[in-house]
């Protein structure tokens, strides 16, 4: 049963405060969790509060972590760790406001991680075992070239990644996905991009002539690496079109300088998709946009469509894309919905619905990997948790790396391969 509750201030990796909680069972045991922040951040997310004062420019989390030792604390000591849902009921409840603005989902998150993890410890287990009992690893999106909000805009698509669709395993599919990094980092160096140079996520970043040229220098990066694109590699992106919105509801393409509405938007990706081999395309239009939304789902039918800011990791949004036939593949960003219960519920909704449930780290990230674990124990499928440089990243990555390893043996088909992405069959 849990016992104490602490919090405090660490940083995330872009050097800007996030809240670390603790939690104390009565028999000892502890667990530690981070939290991570996200920089496109959609409008119905959960929210993370914010000092707003003069320390770190108005970023810091005291008021966050004063909660989780105060009103979060007193609300979930006593109760059993083991019982996940009750815990981050209590926690929802003590907050009282839909999206967590009063005690802060940055401090609500931390209390229901930090407590998986002191459960898990309690039971001498790693933390994918309290989330499930068949592991399963991912399948890897891998960040190579970053625009938008992770890189000051130098392009207007914010991920460019690399999906190693031909690994049979794990390992082998981030030992493909880095080659493909160093492949298009030499590509780059050639156009004059400083490759060594990284954005939020790790990815490359540099000035390119419009869009279209991100997804041919990572083409070409696929190509020197020796790798075959499209049988090995397949390419994704993910828009954050929210990000581009105008005032009129259409959407701005700085480099290009034009300016497409959804219609004219989704028939460019198209053609993008008939020239690359693109399996998945995550959040091409706005949050609100369900009706370009309806148009961009019947035109790209047989790819990966990916809702993130249209779905924020929140149940009744799913369920109204599920309805009416909109995107077939859910990001799932647990502190967009506030608790880990929370967003175990949107991977099992996503399954009974045929969606793929694609679990993913924030462009503010720490090097806690309890997002490795919930892949692994959810059965998701799917990751993205940025590029292959920066600990941050690699940490992710990593424990993967030690799960393949350590789980090699005990059964056959523990890795999920390109059979995770949507559209199934
Ligand atoms: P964010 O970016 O963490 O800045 O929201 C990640 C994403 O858009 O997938
Ligand atoms: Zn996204």
């Amino acid at each position: 049963e849990i016992a104490n509750v602490d919090a405090w201030e660490a940083l995330d990796s872009r050097g800007r405060p996030t809240v670390a909680c603790c939690v104390t069972l009565s028999e000892g045991t502890q667990g530690v969790a981070a939290v991570p922040s996200g920089a496109s951040t959609g409008r119905h997310e959960a929210r993370e509060l914010r000092d707003g004062d003069e320390r770190y420019g108005g970023f810091g989390v005291r008021a966050a972590a004063g909660h989780v030792r105060g009103e979060l604390a007193a609300a979930v000591v006593g109760r059993l760790a083991g019982d996940q849902r009750a815990v981050d009921d209590a926690l929802r409840r003590a907050d009282g406001t839909r999206h967590l603005e009063r005690l802060g989902a940055n401090a609500v998150l931390a209390v229901s991680v930090a407590t998986a993890r002191a459960s898990a410890a309690s039971h001498d287990q790693p933390l994918w075992q309290v989330i499930g009992s068949d592991p399963l690893l991912p399948l890897p999106m891998v960040n190579i070239v970053s625009g938008g909000a992770h890189a000051d805009g130098l392009i207007d698509i914010q991920d460019i990644l690399a999906v190693p669709v031909g690994a049979t395993s794990f390992a082998e599919a981030i030992e493909w996905a880095g080659r493909v990094r160093l492949g298009t980092a030499r590509a780059a160096e050639e156009l004059g991009i400083v490759a060594s140079l990284v954005a939020d996520e790790g990815g490359i970043a540099g000035r390119l002539p419009n869009n279209r040229a991100a997804l041919e220098l990572v083409a070409r990066g696929v190509e020197a690496s020796g790798l075959v694109l499209g049988e090995e590699i397949g390419l994704a992106l993910d828009i954050a079109a929210t990000q581009l919105l105008t005032a009129d509801g259409r959407y701005r393409l700085e480099t290009e300088d034009r300016t497409l509405d959804a219609v004219e938007l989704v028939d460019e990706i198209a053609a993008w998709c008939a020239a690359f081999p693109l399996v998945s395309v995550e959040d091409l239009l706005g949050e609100d946009d369900w009706e370009g939304w309806r148009y961009a789902s019947q035109q790209l039918r047989t790819i990966q469509v990916l809702g993130d800011d249209l779905f924020v990791t929140q149940l009744d949004r799913l369920d109204r894309g599920v309805e009416d036939g909109i995107a077939n593949a859910v990001l799932v960003k647990v502190n967009q919905n506030g608790t880990l219960t929370g967003g175990l519920d949107v991977v099992t909704r996503a399954r009974a619905a045929a969606y793929a449930p694609v679990i993913s780290a924030r462009s503010g990230e720490t090097e806690d990997t309890w997002i490795a674990d919930l892949a692994v124990g959810s059965r998701a499928g799917q990751i993205k948790v940025g590029s292959t440089t920066r600990s941050e990243r690699t940490a992710k990555w990593n424990r993967l790396l030690q799960l393949e390893h350590q789980l090699a043996g005990s059964n056959a088909g523990r890795y999920a391969g390109p059979a995770a992405l949507a559209p199934y069959g």
